[in-house]
C-alpha cells in the first residue's frame, strides 16, 4: 500500500505570522494527521539565502520557524520534518534539473518577472538587482518537491505557477531520461483559507509589512488586531462580512457554526469595536496553548537541532539511494563499469565465452587456465602453494586488475599465467577483456536488483 506523500516548505525569513498559520501551518498539520499519508515537512533555508544575507537572522528564523511548527502541533515522530540544508542531494538534484531547464521557463516565471517589471518602472536595467538565486528559485523548489516524489504540494496560491514548474521540469527529465523517475505533483490549495488578508486588508505578508506576529505578547497582539483597518460604518449599521477582510480573518479561524453566528452579527450591526475584540478572542483561543510550548523550544535549541538532524537523517534514507539513481540514469556513473559494459557489449558481439577456471593439479599444488570455447587454452598459469593464493589471483584478475603482455597475464608486474606459444597473445587478451567485463556485468545486474 503505498501512502499519499504531501510535502511542504516553508522559508525561514522573519518571524512567523497569523497568515503562515492558517495559509501553511495549520492545515498542513492537520493533514499531517491522516493516517494515509506522509508528510515531508521542511525550513527552506537555502531559499532564505536568496532574499536574506543576514546570518543571524538565517538563523534565528530557522529557529523560530521549527520551534513554531512543533509548538503548533508537528509531531517529528510521524511527519519526516527536515531543514533542506542537512540534505545535500537537494542542490545536487538542483543541477541535474537545471540542465533540463529552459531559460525562456524561468523568465516567465513570476517573482522574477516581477522583479523585472519593477525595474521597467524604475527605468533602470532590467535585471538590475536581481539575483540568479532569485531566477533559479523555481528549480531549487522543484528539486524540493521532486526529491521525495510528492504527490501533493500544499501552498498558497502564489506558488502555483512553481508546482508547475516542478511537474514540468520532472516530466521533461523523465522524458529525456526514458522512466518514471519523478512523481508529478500536484498543488494543493486550500480555497478557503489559502491567504489572509493583513491589517490594510492586502493578503497578510512579510513584504507589505502588515502581518500580526504569531508568538507576540497576547497585549500586543490585540492591539494589532484592533488596529486592522474598517470602514467608517457606525456602531447599529448593518455590516457586510463578505465585503470585510475582519471578517475574512475570522472565518479562517473559527469553524462553519462561528463563522454563520458572527455573520448574524454583522447583520444586526456589530460595532467594528466589539468584532475586533471577538476576533482577538478568537485567535487568542488557538494561540495560547501552543505559546508556552514555542517559549519552550526558543528556550532550548538544543531539542530543535538534534529533532531536525534525526528528520533529516530520515529524508537521505530515502534521498541518498534517489540520487544514486539519478546520477546513474543522467551518466554520471563508474568509469569502471561503463567501461567494461562497453567492452562487454563488443566482446559478446564478437562471440567470446571466456572462462577462468581453478583446479589442483597431481603435484599437489593449485592452477588456473583461462580459456575460450572455441579457441581453446589461452592462458596457462604459475602453480600456487595453496588454493587461497589462486583464489586471490583469479579475483583480482577477474577485477580487471591484470593485462597481457609478452605472452604473459601480468598482475602486480609479476607473470602469474603464460600465454601458450601456438596462441596470439592478442586473442588472449580479447579473452581477458571478455571476461572483466562478464563479471563486470554480472556484478552491476547483482547490485541494481538489491
Ligand atoms: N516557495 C515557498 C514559499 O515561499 C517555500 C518552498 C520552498 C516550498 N520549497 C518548497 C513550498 C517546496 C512547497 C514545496 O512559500
Amino acid at each position: 500500500m503505498s501512502r499519499r506523500r504531501v510535502l511542504t516548505g516553508i522559508k525561514p525569513t522573519g518571524s512567523p505570522h497569523l497568515g503562515n498559520y492558517v495559509g501553511a501551518i495549520k492545515p498542513a498539520i492537520a493533514a499531517s494527521r491522516d493516517a494515509a499519508t506522509d508528510s515531508y515537512f521542511f525550513l527552506a533555508d537555502y531559499h532564505a539565502l536568496i532574499s536574506c544575507q543576514d546570518p543571524l537572522r538565517v538563523q534565528r528564523s530557522t529557529l523560530e520557524i521549527a520551534a513554531t511548527w512543533l509548538a503548533l502541533g508537528l509531531d517529528p515522530e510521524r511527519v519526516t520534518f527536515y531543514r533542506q540544508s542537512d540534505i545535500p542531494e537537494i542542490p545536487e538534484l538542483t543541477w541535474l534539473l537545471t540542465c533540463v531547464t529552459g531559460k525562456g521557463l524561468l523568465n516567465r516565471a513570476h517573482a522574477y518577472k516581477a522583479a523585472v517589471d519593477a525595474n521597467a518602472d524604475e527605468g533602470v536595467d532590467a535585471d538590475a538587482g536581481i539575483s540568479a538565486g532569485l531566477y533559479m528559485y523555481p528549480v531549487l523548489m522543484a528539486a524540493d518537491i521532486l526529491m521525495f516524489n510528492a504527490h501533493a504540494v500544499p501552498v498558497g496560491r502564489d506558488q502555483v505557477q512553481h508546482i508547475e514548474i516542478a511537474r514540468d521540469l520532472g516530466q521533461r527529465f523523465n522524458h529525456i531520461y526514458g522512466g518514471d523517475y519523478f512523481t508529478l505533483p500536484e498543488a494543493q490549495v486550500d480555497e478557503g483559507t489559502a491567504t489572509l488578508a493583513g491589517l490594510d486588508g492586502r493578503k497578510m505578508s512579510k513584504s507589505y509589512d502588515n502581518t500580526i506576529p504569531l508568538w507576540d505578547e497576547p497585549a500586543l497582539m490585540r492591539k494589532l488586531v484592533m488596529g486592522i483597518v474598517t470602514n467608517s460604518q457606525a456602531p447599529g449599521e448593518p455590516k457586510d462580512p463578505d465585503a470585510s477582510h475582519l471578517f475574512s480573518i475570522y472565518q479562517a479561524f473559527a469553524s462553519a457554526e462561528e463563522s454563520a453566528a458572527m455573520r448574524e452579527r454583522f447583520a444586526q450591526g456589530i460595532g467594528w469595536g466589539e468584532a475586533k475584540q471577538a476576533l482577538f478572542e478568537r485567535i487568542d483561543q488557538d494561540i495560547a496553548p501552543a505559546r508556552e510550548r514555542y517559549r519552550h523550544y526558543m528556550a532550548h535549541p538544543q531539542e530543535v537541532e538534534s529533532l531536525l538532524l534525526r528528520g533529516a537523517e530520515r529524508a537521505r534514507e530515502q534521498s541518498r539511494p534517489f540520487i544514486a539513481r539519478l546520477r546513474e540514469a543522467v551518466g554520471l556513473r563508474s568509469l569502471a563499469q561503463s567501461g567494461a559494459a562497453l567492452a562487454q557489449s563488443q566482446k559478446v558481439a564478437e562471440g567470446l565465452q571466456p572462462e577462468l577456471k581453478q583446479y589442483r593439479d597431481s603435484d599437489g599444488q593449485f592452477y588456473f587456465k583461462l580459456a575460450e570455447k572455441s579457441a581453446g587454452v589461452l592462458a596457462q598459469s604459475i602453480g600456487f602453494a595453496n588454493g587461497r593464493e589462486a583464489g586471490a589471483a583469479i579475483a583480482r584478475i577477474k577485477r580487471g586488475e591484470a593485462a597481457i603482455a609478452n605472452g604473459e597475464l601480468v598482475l602486480d608486474a609479476a607473470a602469474v599465467a603464460y600465454v601458450p606459444d601456438v596462441v596470439d597473445p592478442a586473442d588472449a587478451a580479447a579473452a581477458l577483456a571478455a571476461l572483466v567485463a562478464q563479471e563486470a556485468a554480472a556484478l552491476a545486474k547483482k547490485q541494481s536488483a538489491s
